[in-house]
């Protein structure tokens, strides 16, 4: 029997009161960095790892507007559902939020504010997507641990312990925002409890695999870049980054149009529609001189 293939969960709810008053009227995913909207990236990396069904968790403000962008995903070749958080209850709940959805499939939890980039990510995310029998978190060495879940290695490079926002790190290496679970994470995530901070916590559901000796560690190099994006500075930086990279390189960073077409998800002819109805902002006119490209290679 063929394994039930892994779905996709994007967080995308919260408060956004790090980014106040921006954030008072419009999600802080809907934010621009700098040339498209916030959730396209990780809806880009969570499709380059291969995956085709997604789950968008919002608030119940900002369920419309995601909505308006996004549909149902079929401009694009995928699908996509959404639900709404009704409080932000911790990003735990989001698994319990997405428990019909996932309906007993493998998942991939990403939050909504993570910006991952760099050579083979997907390939290298399709390779740890491939395993259901146990759960994949991503560590990436950062020079400020103490703001993340931080991960200690044994000799083996496994993971030997993880601390919520430890005052004195053990490692510089950060759990990111991006969880592969096994098919039971929604029923574990039902028997914890809120933390002091009245949230469902994503560490405790990592505490509880790691007991199992069913939670795996792949670290992200150097070579990779992960960028979360919740402050008025790392919302510049972002946008910098993305703005130098495609002004070097002529190509975009997670442009949904431009990756379900290269995935043969989308014809030449759909996405020249899509491109038209953009052209405007240039971000249409690169669309479209895709189509005038000899191959689909990168
Ligand atoms: P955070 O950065 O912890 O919170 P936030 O986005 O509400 O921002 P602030 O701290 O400025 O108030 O959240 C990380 C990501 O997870 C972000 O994309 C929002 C999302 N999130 C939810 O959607 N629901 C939740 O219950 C939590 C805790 C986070």
């Amino acid at each position: 029997m063929e394994s039930p293939k892994r779905k996709g969960i994007i967080l995308a709810g919260g408060t956004g009161s790090r980014l106040y008053p921006v954030t008072k009227a419009l999600s802080k995913q809907l934010m621009p960095i700098y040339d498209k909207p916030m959730i396209y990236y990780p809806l880009c990396t969570l499709m380059l790892a291969g995956i085709r069904e997604f789950l968008i968790i919002t608030t119940p403000n900002d369920k419309d507007a995601f909505k308006n962008l996004l549909g149902d995903g079929s401009k694009w070749g995928i699908d996509i559902n959404y639900k709404v958080q009704k409080k932000p209850d911790g990003i735990a709940s989001a698994l319990i939020l997405g428990e019909e959805f996932l309906n007993n499939s493998p998942s991939a939890l990403i939050l909504g504010d993570n910006l991952f980039h760099g050579e083979n990510l997907g390939k290298n995310l399709e390779n740890a997507s491939g395993k259901i029998d146990y759960s994949t978190v991503f560590a990436y060495k950062v020079s400020d641990p103490e703001r993340y879940g931080v991960v200690e290695f044994n000799e083996s490079g496994e993971i030997r312990s993880i601390e919520e926002k430890p005052t004195n790190p053990k490692t510089k290496y950060a759990i990111t925002g991006l969880y592969f679970y096994d098919k039971n994470a929604p029923k574990k995530c039902k028997t914890l409890k809120p933390s002091k901070r009245g949230e469902l916590e994503i560490t405790d559901l990592n505490q509880l695999y790691l007991q199992e000796k069913k939670l795996k560690v792949s670290v992200i190099g150097r070579g990779m870049t992960w960028l979360d994006t919740g402050t008025f500075d790392s919302l510049h930086q972002a946008s910098s980054f993305i703005r130098t990279l495609e002004k070097r390189q002529g190509q975009k960073v997670c442009s949904p149009e431009e990756i379900s077409w290269r995935l043969n998800l989308i014809s030449n002819s759909e996405l020249e529609i899509l491109a038209k109805s953009q052209e405007k902002s240039g971000y249409g006119k690169y669309l479209l001189d895709l189509l005038n490209e000899k191959s689909h290679h990168y």
